[in-house]
């Protein structure tokens, strides 16, 4: 079944504790957490002392989606907090594979995250190294935004890589998503879907949940 990892990005802040146990008694599978730091993208959003708030209001596990500069200090910042997942974008790090080393001597599962632009043909000489590729369906910064749907035959491409590469390997696409275009991701072989406003404007949060989980 798909699983489905809520973007608090598009939760009520004034209200964040309540949001995201919302949506883990939803039935979410994790709580996507999208850190910015004003450089890599054009927005800021929250550290590490929001985020443990997050954490202990969670009952599911955390994603964190970095879009940030500096990979390395981030990953520091945010390892205490023991997420399962951390991504960092490949656009932004010279150095992937110590950085994959250092999120998995925390314990943590590494992920990489590909730009709407970047060919999935980057990840040639990595993606035996990873957990989880997260492809975005838009481009970085916001919620809201309207679905590239090129993320299609992408993920089609990187399905076939990976069951060359590392068949245990997670697909996770980021953007846009919900039930207009989640049957096309399930068969292009995505196992993971990130939803903020799909999930977080519904009237009804855990059925909004329900309806990508197919
Ligand atoms: C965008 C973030 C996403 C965003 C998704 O930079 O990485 O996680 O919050 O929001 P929607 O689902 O509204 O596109
Ligand atoms: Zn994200």
């Amino acid at each position: 079944m798909m699983k489905v990892a809520p973007s608090i990005l598009s939760a009520d802040f004034g209200n964040l504790a309540r949001d995201v146990a919302e949506i883990c008694q939803g039935g979410c599978d994790l709580v996507h957490v999208d850190v910015m730091d004003g450089h890599f993208v054009p927005n800021l959003t929250i550290g590490p002392v929001v985020v443990s708030a997050v954490a202990k209001a969670a009952t599911k596990p955390l994603d964190i989606h970095l879009m940030v500069q500096n990979n390395t200090f981030f990953v520091e910042l945010f390892a205490p907090l023991k997420p399962k997942y951390i991504s960092f974008h490949i656009e932004e790090e010279k150095h992937p594979h110590r950085l994959i080393q250092k999120i998995r001597s925390y314990g943590i599962k590494p992920a990489i995250v590909l730009n709407p632009n970047t060919i999935p043909q980057e990840l040639e000489y990595i993606l035996g190294d990873l957990d989880m590729v997260l492809l975005m369906s838009v481009n970085p910064g916001f919620g809201g935004q309207s679905f590239i749907d090129t993320v299609i035959p992408k993920a089609m491409k990187l399905d076939e890589m990976r069951r060359r590469l590392n068949p245990k390997c997670l697909i996770e696409v980021d953007g846009g998503v919900s039930d207009k275009n989640i049957q096309a991701l399930k068969d292009a072989g995505v196992d993971v879907v990130v939803a903020g406003s799909y999930v977080f404007k519904h009237e009804n949060r855990a059925k909004a949940i329900k309806s990508l989980q197919i």
